[in-house]
């Protein structure tokens, strides 16, 4: 039997104690942009985001609106988390929750195939406890607080102190293994800067994890012992395999998924939570003879004031109220491009108000409605057939072949920034050629020469919105198919395949052209600048 092995990017799941804001949406997005990416050159791909909805986070919240927890995970998953799916145009494969039972039930069976080959043990665990990160923290972790009072750096809040008797992993077991495998696979933590804090983590030897708490009900049954419930994170964790049927018995549509997807090819993440995936999670794996992910790529944080942005800080933004302003597309095209990826970014209504006049409204949308225009005007609405090519339009083919290359190369290696600085260089590019070309001269003459060269510039201009709105389909999927059309490309009888964007003149002579709607039109500046 052979299958193809799909290319699987995973998001974190998300915690169901609050709505999402831009942070979650920044993950997602991340994502989604990356595996159309992937699919649009032609690979099989599984795009999986979810929700995480057991432990005391999501306890202590639903507790304090006074609703059972399944009840409010039920109605964050309806109210907020399917939905901003939409808003920001999400194309996931499959979203799962881990109260589902196809996750409950392989989360169990995982933990009792651990625990009959040894790896697990009954202890007693005391220590510091962040309920915000759900992680059990080392002393050295926290700053000081009021009086005596021990903090958590990222939620600024005090630790709880667990004193209880659990399960635990043979954690500390994995520290050389771990050591080892990263140090022959240093892509499989990016960027360096991750890959070097979780090196330095391991260096200094890792302890066993509690596994298991006795002090609440809110998890999934330890299968053996129902007096505790599994660590939200050894659950959550377990979330990536057990989405593509972990542990289903041969022949079955589980295994079947599984030897499709597994391993993950990336599992994306905030760098708050690199270390359960890049030092729990794989040792989990190990313990289980399964192999390992190929890379955990740890980005920043959006930065609010110079704080990670945060509901509970009250800073989070909802991704609704950027997508009311300037629409999905252009709320995509700002993540991406504005914020190295592997880096902080700060948030601004100014720097986003500015870039989405100057590069899209101005940039991109300008050029298409004015040569949908002209085509319109002077060719009736059909695409007209150039005449031979002079060392301007050169000068746009070869660079298109450049750009094509080093998006590609740039987008699959995270770098989004210069992926779609690439692209935009090349759309600057081509209203450079419209001004230098000067296409309204050429209207106005009506001989036969000056018609041709009118041909020739709407032509390749057209060419070039093709190349562009392939280009740029992952990052803006909607406008980019609205323009596609627009140009006749649909008509053309072509399909938006990266592998082939840099082949020139594929637009067929004699398709219509549309001049549609505006499609990044200018915002009237937002109240909160
Ligand atoms: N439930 C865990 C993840 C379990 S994965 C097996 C969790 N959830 S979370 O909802 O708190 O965070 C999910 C993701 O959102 C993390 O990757 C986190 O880094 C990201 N972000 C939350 N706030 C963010 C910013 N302000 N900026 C960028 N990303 C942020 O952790």
């Amino acid at each position: 039997m052979t299958s193809n092995k799909a290319f699987y990017l995973t998001t974190p799941i998300y915690y169901v104690n609050d709505a999402p804001h831009i942070g979650h949406g920044y993950t997602t997005v991340a994502g989604d942009v990356m595996t159309r990416w992937h699919r649009m050159a032609g690979e099989d791909v599984w795009f999986l985001t979810g929700t995480d909805e057991h432990g005391q986070k999501v306890l202590r919240t639903a507790e304090a609106n006074g609703v059972a927890p399944q009840a409010w995970a039920d109605k964050l998953v309806a109210d907020a988390w399917l939905p901003v799916l939409d808003v920001i145009d999400a194309a996931n494969d499959d979203f799962i929750r881990t109260t589902q039972e196809r996750h409950t039930k392989r989360v169990q069976r995982f933990l009792s195939q651990l625990k009959d080959a040894g790896h697990i043990y009954e202890g007693a665990y005391e220590g510091p406890y962040c309920v915000g990160c759900e992680e059990f923290k080392l002393p050295g972790d926290l700053i000081d607080g009021d009086g005596d009072e021990k903090l958590c750096p990222i939620h600024s809040k005090p630790v709880e102190l667990v004193s209880e008797s659990n399960y635990f992993f043979k954690l500390s077991a994995y520290t050389d293994a771990l050591i080892k495998h990263y140090e022959a696979n240093p892509q499989a933590i990016r960027p360096e800067s991750a890959y070097n804090e979780v090196m330095s983590f391991l260096r200094s030897g890792l302890q066993d994890l509690s596994i298991s708490r006795s002090t609440f009900d809110w998890g999934i049954e330890v299968p053996w012992d129902p007096s505790q419930v599994v660590y939200v994170w050894f659950d959550a964790l377990l979330n990536y395999a057990t989405a593509v049927g972990l542990g289903d018995e041969p022949g079955s549509e589980g295994a079947k998924k599984f030897a499709e997807t597994w391993p993950a090819d990336v599992h994306l993440v905030g760098k708050d939570i690199l270390r359960f995936h890049a030092v729990i999670w794989p040792a989990m794996l190990m313990a289980a003879d399964l192999p390992l992910p190929k890379c955990v790529f740890a980005h920043g944080w959006l930065l609010v004031g110079g704080e990670k942005m945060s509901k509970s800080k009250l800073t989070g933004i909802s991704p609704q109220s950027i997508v009311d302003l300037i629409g999905s597309d252009a709320f995509r095209y700002y993540f991406m491009r504005a914020i190295i990826f592997g880096q902080d970014g700060s948030f601004s209504w100014e720097d986003l108000v500015a870039r989405y006049t100057s590069e899209l409204a101005n940039g991109l949308g300008n050029l298409a409605s004015r040569v949908q225009a002209m085509v319109v005007k002077n060719f009736d609405g059909l695409l007209p057939a150039p005449g031979e090519l002079t060392a301007a339009e050169k000068v746009l083919t070869d660079l298109l072949v450049k750009t094509a290359a080093q998006a590609d190369v740039s987008i699959r290696a995270f770098d989004f920034q210069t992926g779609i600085v690439a692209v935009k260089e090349f759309v600057d590019a081509v209203n450079l050629y419209v001004t230098e070309q000067e296409p309204w001269t050429l209207a106005k003459k009506d001989d036969a020469e000056s018609r041709l060269r009118l041909a020739t510039i709407l032509y390749t201009v057209c060419e070039s919105l093709r190349a562009i709105s392939t280009l740029y389909a992952p990052i803006m999927p909607k406008s980019m198919s609205a323009l596609w059309s627009d140009i006749g490309a649909a008509e053309s009888g072509l399909g938006q395949s990266i592998a082939e964007v840099a082949t020139w003149g594929q637009l067929k002579p004699g398709v219509k052209i549309t001049k549609s709607e505006s499609m990044f039109p200018r915002i009237e500046e937002p109240e909160q600048i």
